[in-house]
């Protein structure tokens, strides 16, 4: 849509965060890679595959308390397709984390035992967590290594700098040294970046991103949106900025003369959507392959 705004975005190169991620990589065994439930695709970067030089890696679908469940179940077939695995995480509420230490141990069965052979016994497993700015790197760590978050000091061969934190079960886990950005060059990308809120609002028009937020809403998540706005019959024919007209009807958000305040309707929708007030919603889904 050429009249939709183009979300200006800089946030510098990944070169720094490359090399960092680079010099880490013989201290670690897997990347753990944390992306948003809502948006698997656009949270990702997609350069961080090439950045880990091929080593193990697991997805771990955050925020899943707030995604659409059959999406999120047709997201991990699709990664496992792909030979990946993936897990539904709530680092919110701790739901699901307890899989993720077997399924480290599961991925590096092989190591494992290379190392048992070698009579290698206590060793650690060590694992970069990954992810965008966001998408809970922080909470799965607090989440994983306790509220004590056991530091683990400095090692020899170990890139200052780097934070470590042990886990219970044999893993250790690695900060990302550096911050990683997703897909900025991409509008669709960004905008969904945007309708998360992992994009801050001030740089952005409000009511043009809930128009958008309107347009791409997948159908699945169309009901959630009729019940919660008491949408009339037949509202999916309207120009979705009528629809936000409707929702601040719905809602008594009257400007002067009887006008709906369409800016106020636009922070309250996308506010509901961030915080799921309008059900859960997965803004992506995986191709059918
Ligand atoms: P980061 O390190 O990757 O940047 O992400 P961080 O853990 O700081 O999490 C970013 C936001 O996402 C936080 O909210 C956090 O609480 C929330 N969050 C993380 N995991 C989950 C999850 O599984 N479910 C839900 N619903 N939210 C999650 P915030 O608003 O920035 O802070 P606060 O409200 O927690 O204080």
């Amino acid at each position: 849509m050429s009249e939709r705004q183009t979300i200006q975005w800089f946030p510098g190169h990944m070169t720094k965060t490359r090399r960092a991620i680079a010099a880490s990589l013989k201290q670690i065994d897997a990347v753990a890679e944390i992306v948003d439930a809502r948006i698997p695709a656009a949270s990702r970067n997609p350069d961080l595959a090439g950045m880990t030089g091929g080593k193990p890696r697991l997805i771990l679908l955050n925020k899943c308390d707030m995604a659409d469940p059959d999406a999120t179940a047709a997201w991990v077939a699709c990664f496992q397709r792909q030979g990946v695995v993936a897990l539904p995480v709530d680092c919110r509420s701790g739901k699901g984390i307890a899989a993720f230490v077997p399924a480290v141990r599961d991925l590096l069965g092989d190591l494992l035992a290379r190392r048992q052979a070698r009579g290698m016994v206590g060793g650690t497993l060590r694992v970069m967590v990954a992810g965008i700015p966001n998408v809970g790197k922080s909470s799965f760590i607090n989440r994983l290594a306790g509220s004590a978050k056991a530091r683990v000091e400095d090692r020899p061969g170990v890139t200052r700098g780097n934070q470590w934190f042990a886990v219970r079960g044999g893993v250790d886990l690695m900060d990302t040294p550096g911050v990683l950005w997703p897909k900025f060059d991409d509008q669709a990308v960004a905008r969904r970046l945007a309708f998360t809120g992992a994009i801050r609002d001030e740089i952005l028009d409000v009511e043009e991103l809930a128009v958008a937020f309107l347009e791409e809403l997948p159908a699945a998540a169309r009901p959630l949106l009729a019940a919660r706005y008491k949408l009339p019959a037949g509202w999916e024919a309207l120009p979705p900025y009528e629809i936000l007209e409707q929702i601040g009807r719905a809602r008594g958000m009257l400007a002067a003369r009887g006008a709906v305040d369409t800016e106020r309707a636009a922070v309250t929708l996308l506010d509901e959507f961030r915080s799921a007030k309008l059900g859960r919603i997965t803004l992506e889904y995986p191709e059918r392959t």
